[in-house]
């Protein structure tokens, strides 16, 4: 099969031939049909945590089950049976221990760390769902504490002493924050608790983004330098209680922590090193958090190492059989990011993809490409084909 492998030593990414892998207890082989791209598949190929001669990369993959492990013959689990649409991520490249990647012809994954992807969804934009939804997810409900509709045991009591609970998405057009918003819905009418959902976004995304699923009450464009002022305003004055902070890069966590009240969380997604920002003079200390603890491994990163978080994965299961559940009651529970479908399939997700994504911070992107589909990702993914479905 071919594969997307990264050689650490010289940054080179070339497609190889490397053997199908065999699924071992627990695990089922999937054809790739589509894999979609996330800022870290691209950052760890320009600044190389991996130590090893080579590493298959990428993160978000969608395709068919073909196989199934020794011990999964006669599992009644709709997800390992040849033949069954399912979506994951892997950790690609981004530890110095091995993990494996998703852009290849061929995986094998844990099936609990699948989802059936039901008949109405096509598997390219499945392949958009997995890694920013756990993310969304753990963010929202297991770090911020709201309602959880699949999970009782992370859900809290009232966290606010008004009738309202104010939460604010930082970057309601990132991959991110489109599943945020979703997930902040779901703990509304899991709870019957009220929420105003207030976002930042630019401008043009603010009609989109009042629509459903997203149905914000309030957007402002983060461009404006009274932006602040205007979400606490929207607040009747009472300060913000969650925040979902999707860019996490320096300015950004010290201008939604000074939105927060005197109560209020704030959950990030860059580290300090890596967001560049510090958080030692900040009253309410942001929370921090990576979608890879959810695969249960241990995690090399960043000069630290998270060791192997069962609780992380048991939440990871439980996020991935809600979404399995549209499969069997066709009511899907997460809308995927919009796709946009790039031209080519393995050999252009370096020379178009990553250049896209850039290497560094989100909001220092920058292109000189006149290509439509090379226009500045805004409220969609970038998504490559690697089989037709129908085939
Ligand atoms: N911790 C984890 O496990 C984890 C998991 C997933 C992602 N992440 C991180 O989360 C970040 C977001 O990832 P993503 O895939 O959601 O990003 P993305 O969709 O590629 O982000 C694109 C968006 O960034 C917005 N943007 C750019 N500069 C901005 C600024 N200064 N302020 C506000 N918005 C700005 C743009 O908004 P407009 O178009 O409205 O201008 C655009 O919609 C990345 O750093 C990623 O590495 C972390």
């Amino acid at each position: 099969m071919k594969a997307l492998v990264l050689t650490p030593a010289t940054k080179e990414v070339s497609i190889r031939e490397l053997p199908i892998p065999e699924p071992q207890d627990g695990e089922v082989l999937i054809r790739v049909h589509a894999v979609a791209l996330n800022p870290v598949d691209a950052n760890y190929v320009a600044h190389p945590l991996a130590e090893q001669e080579q590493r298959v990369i990428g993160t978000d993959f969608a395709g068919v089950v073909t196989a199934v492990g020794p011990d999964l013959g006669s599992s009644s689990d709709l997800r390992a049976k040849v033949g069954a649409r399912v979506a994951g991520f892997h950790q690609g490249a981004c530890s110095t221990n091995d993990r494996p990647g998703a852009f290849a012809e061929y995986i094998t994954a844990p099936y609990d760390l699948l989802w059936a992807v039901p008949d109405s969804m096509s598997l390219e934009a499945a392949s958009t769902i997995s890694m920013c939804g756990l993310t969304a997810a753990q963010g929202v409900f297991a770090r911020l504490g709201l309602p959880c509709p699949f999970d009782g045991e992370t859900a809290s009591s009232a966290d606010s002493a008004n009738d309202v609970t104010n939460v604010l998405i930082y970057s309601a057009s990132t991959s991110l924050g489109l599943y945020a918003a979703q997930m902040v819905h779901l703990a509304a009418r899991s709870s019957g608790r009220k929420i105003r959902l207030i976002g930042t976004a630019s401008s043009s995304k603010h009609e989109f983004l009042r629509q459903e699923p997203y149905k914000y009450d309030v957007l402002v464009d983060y461009r404006d330098p009274n932006w602040m002022e205007k979400v606490k305003e929207a607040t009747d004055g009472e300060g913000i209680d969650r925040a979902v902070d999707c860019i996490s890069e320096g300015e950004t966590v010290y201008k939604v922590h000074d939105t927060l009240n005197e109560n209020g969380k704030m959950a990030v997604f860059r580290g300090p090193k890596g967001g560049q920002y510090d958080p030692t003079n900040l009253r309410i200390k942001p929370i921090y958090g990576s979608a890879w603890e959810g695969l249960g491994h241990e995690i090399g990163y960043n000069g630290i190492t998270i060791p192997a978080n069962p609780e992380a994965r048991l939440f990871a299961t439980k996020f991935f059989s809600f979404l399995s559940t549209a499969a069997t009651d066709g009511k899907v529970k997460l809308e995927p990011n919009p796709v946009r479908l790039m031209p080519g399939g393995l050999e252009r997700i370096v020379p178009d993809g990553f250049a896209l994504l850039g290497d560094g911070m989100v909001s220092e992107r920058s292109t000189s490409r006149r290509e439509d589909y090379m226009r500045p990702i805004s409220a969609e993914k970038l998504v490559y084909r690697l089989v037709d479905e129908d085939n």
